[in-house]
């Protein structure tokens, strides 16, 4: 079961099912109250830098969605120097998209994301990780199969709650589907592909995969492996294929979350997921898309007929954001939303340039920050506080003796203690700044408003 430094994954789990037995009340990195607002940004050279966002925007993100795919790609790694460059402490927020059937991951290659995982918090950066994302869906390589996905689930939590004490605590965990809504998608799951998982997929036992079975339940890992539950909502139009630009239904945001949709309904998952597993609720990802014009092919970023701005790119953002972001009525409805992540990109989706920017275009900016700010809004809001942090990816990996494996992959598994941060932290030190890790702009909020295990 061990060989050399590597501890056994399945000698972690039953360790780790024991530790965790009784929950703390708020999740890790769970805000007692108050919402985090962070930013999915274009990190590509010479775009969007999270440092620029923070500029532009006037407040820091409390955090910031990088993605990397698992097995780790050593020269693909998310580029959390970023992170770093805000000179804020800034959580990481990770999606990871695993490559192969969860079945295929091996020890090894989840002991190197925990590794890297490590790098980070010992540093004092945080991670909200949105393990496999969209795992209801056809699209991913993960997706529906629901008994795989569940075991590769409780692996990784198993083996990230069994690591350094930096990284059971400034790890959480986001389980986060595809909402509902042309469930179970175009080539979906046939019982071909293994009758096991076909059972699970059937929940109403009918024989087939269909819109009337439950998309989410056969996915959900266990509300002992799961701190956030989250869903991605956009507004793209008012009918496929989204060609043209038109102001967002009223309360379609609220129908998302609660599972009433144009083409029919399905569980409401936050009543279920967020408030009766008593989870907080992550919207992490979010945008109304304002079509600039429209492609040729999914990837083109070249115009093949233009679309009419109908009420424009300010009208549509405004009316999406006062949904939700902004709506005291909706924020007050959904105490249990702590986190929302902006889709702060240009880009071609389908048959068109889509545009989800709230923070580039000047007017869209100006009218977002007018009602961001407004002060019943603002003071719900937590930003990130200034901090100097270093997650170079090339530092030492953790030490072993603290229950960190120093194999995997990297090559530079020669154990020791982490580089310490640019602000002098060190191991167990940067559990510390816990108690700054927010600023927020309501007096009111600030005393023991951040809460979670630092
Ligand atoms: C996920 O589940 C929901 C709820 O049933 C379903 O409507 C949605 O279409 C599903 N999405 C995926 C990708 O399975
Ligand atoms: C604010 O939220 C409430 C509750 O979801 C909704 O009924 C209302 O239409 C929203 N207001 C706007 C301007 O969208
Ligand atoms: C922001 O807007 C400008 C002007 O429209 C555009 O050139 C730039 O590419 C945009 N930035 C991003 C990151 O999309």
């Amino acid at each position: 079961m061990f060989a050399g430094n590597k501890v056994s994954l399945a000698s972690l789990a039953l360790l780790a099912s024991s530790a965790w037995a009784q929950g703390p009340l708020l999740s890790p990195l769970e805000p007692t109250r108050g919402i985090m607002l962070g930013a999915w940004l274009d990190t590509a050279p010479g775009r969007d830098t999270p440092a620029a966002f923070n500029s532009r925007f006037g407040h820091n993100a409390a955090m910031v969605h990088l993605a990397q795919n698992l097995p780790l790609v050593p020269s693909a790694l998310a580029p959390v120097q970023l992170l770093d460059q805000t000179n804020t402490n800034a959580i990481l927020y990770l999606s990871i998209y695993p490559t192969v059937l969860p079945d295929a991951l091996t020890d090894d290659q989840i002991n190197a994301l925990v590794q890297q995982l490590t790098t980070y918090t010992r540093n004092g950066r945080g991670v909200l990780l949105r393990l496999a994302p969209e795992m209801n869906g056809t699209w991913q390589p993960y997706g529906q199969r629901p008994l795989a996905f569940i075991a590769m689930w409780r692996k990784i939590v198993a083996a990230v709650r069994a690591a350094d004490p930096s990284t059971v605590k400034g790890v959480s965990f986001i389980w986060a589907p595809n909402v509902f809504g042309g469930y179970p998608y175009s080539g979906a799951m046939t019982a071909a592909v293994s009758p096991t998982e076909f059972a699970a997929l059937d929940t109403n036992h009918d024989g087939v995969l269909n819109e009337l079975d439950d998309g989410y339940a056969p996915f959900y890992p266990g509300s002992d492996v799961v701190d956030w539950v989250g869903l991605s909502t956009y507004w793209f139009g008012t009918s496929y294929p989204y060609v043209a630009n038109n102001l967002p239904t009223a309360g379609y945001m609220s129908s998302i979350i609660h599972g009433i949709g144009a083409g029919g309904n399905g569980p409401d998952f936050y009543s279920i997921y967020s408030q009766t597993n008593k989870k907080p609720f992550f919207i992490t990802e979010s945008g109304a898309a304002f079509h600039e014009f429209q492609i040729a092919t999914p990837t083109s970023t070249v115009s093949s007929a233009p679309v009419a701005p109908g009420p424009g790119a300010l009208a549509i953002k405004q009316a999406w954001w006062r949904q939700y972001l902004t709506n005291s009525t909706f924020l007050d409805a959904h105490p249990q939303l702590k986190a929302v992540c902006l889709f702060e990109w240009t880009k071609p989706e389908e048959q068109t340039m889509r545009n989800f920017h709230v923070t580039n275009d000047t007017d869209v900016l100006a009218a977002f920050k007018a009602d961001f700010e407004a002060p019943a809004v603002l003071s719900r809001y937590f930003f990130a506080g200034p901090a100097a942090i270093t997650t170079d990816p090339s530092a030492p990996p953790a030490d072993p003796a603290a229950g960190v494996p120093a194999t995997a992959g990297t090559g530079s598994g020669t154990g020791g203690a982490a580089a310490p941060g640019a602000g002098g932290k060190t191991g167990s030190g940067a559990l510390t700044i816990a108690a700054s890790w927010f600023t927020t702009v309501a007096a009111a909020a600030a005393a023991g408003a951040y809460a979670s295990l630092f």
